[in-house]
């Protein structure tokens, strides 16, 4: 067992370094083949190990039962010494001085999980063969284009601004994401659907016009008070919507950036090092809201090449 746990750890880097990960979103059950296989080979060398153990502590320790009486918490000398005497039975009766081919076939297993790792980080750096797949080029640019409706994200109706209060807030999402005959959009699948959704995610909110602090080049971004943000905190990526309206200031749940949407959503408490990104907002002829373009910088937390996007 332990062999084929370091099997399917050598196919888990052959499926990474062969497999595509773009276009077969429904290979297996709805997953593309590099993850399937993925999952499949690494869940499969930790089972293996896992099983390994078990069925090593099963069939070639010895197996007699042992009444151990309660005590206080505090061991004395005594215990101590008999604790150590029963490790080192257990040690001594596990073999495993003397059963070094399961030992050392353990220990190449458990020492070989560690190469999946160290090739994920491979991930990290921008790919020298798709530079667009690279990490600053992903969260650079989302699926908002000029004139795209904003939509509520869980049952995708487009959001007409007379619908919305002053002190409303309102989760939303790209009218891409839910597809019909009417508006044209092309069926997304699989992961880059997912990813789509997880970049494209706003927060929309209605205040006073006269409480919002004007940012330079972003006087015409918002509409009667109405402005929207990526629903993405800049620190590590929590969604947020804790909003407390009368101080305008939403709160990330994960480590309590806050942030005041009526001054260009600075952060003003918490870990977060920059403002949350903001999508240029207009009004359809219909009175829908639309974005007058994708996001003019970096979605999501921040990461150290971000300035060069
Ligand atoms: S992810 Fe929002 S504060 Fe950490």
């Amino acid at each position: 067992m332990f062999g084929l746990s370091m099997v399917f750890v050598i196919l888990f880097l052959v499926a990474y370094f062969t497999l595509d990960i773009g276009d077969n979103w429904d290979t297996f059950a709805g997953l593309g083949a590099s993850t399937a296989a993925l999952g499949v080979t690494l869940g499969m060398a930790l089972l293996l190990i896992g099983v390994g153990i078990i069925h090593w502590s099963r069939k070639l320790m010895s197996d007699h039962e042992i009444v151990e009486m309660r005590h206080p918490a505090a061991s004395s000398e005594e215990d101590r010494a008999t604790t150590l005497a029963a490790l080192n039975a257990g040690a001594e009766e596990s073999g495993i001085g003397r059963r070094p081919l399961v030992r050392n076939s353990l220990l190449s297993a458990v020492g070989l999980l560690g190469l999946p790792a160290v090739v994920l980080l491979r991930d990290l750096y921008p790919n020298a063969t798709a530079p667009d797949a690279s990490p600053p080029e992903l969260l650079a640019r989302t699926i908002w284009t000029k004139g795209m409706r904003l939509v509520r994200d869980a049952i995708g109706t487009p959001i007409r601004i007379d619908e919305i209060e002053v002190g409303d807030l309102i989760n939303a999402a790209p009218e891409a994401l839910f597809p019909t005959e009417e508006n044209g959009y092309e069926e997304l699948h699989g992961a880059e659907k997912e990813v789509e959704k997880a970049k494209g995610a706003i927060i929309v909110v209605r205040m006073d016009p006269d409480e919002i602090v004007p940012v330079d080049g972003r006087e015409d971004w918002s509409i009667e008070g109405v402005i929207c943000y990526s629903k993405i905190c800049t620190h590590v990526g929590c969604p947020i919507s804790l909003y407390e309206r009368t101080t305008h200031h939403v709160l990330c749940p994960c480590h309590q950036s806050t942030f005041d949407l009526a001054d260009g959503a600075k952060v003003v408490f918490g870990p977060a090092a920059r403002p949350l990104p903001q999508l240029p907002l207009a009004v359809d002829e219909e009175g829908y809201l639309v974005a007058q373009s994708d996001f003019t910088e970096p979605i999501g937390a921040s990461f150290w090449e971000r300035e060069k996007v």
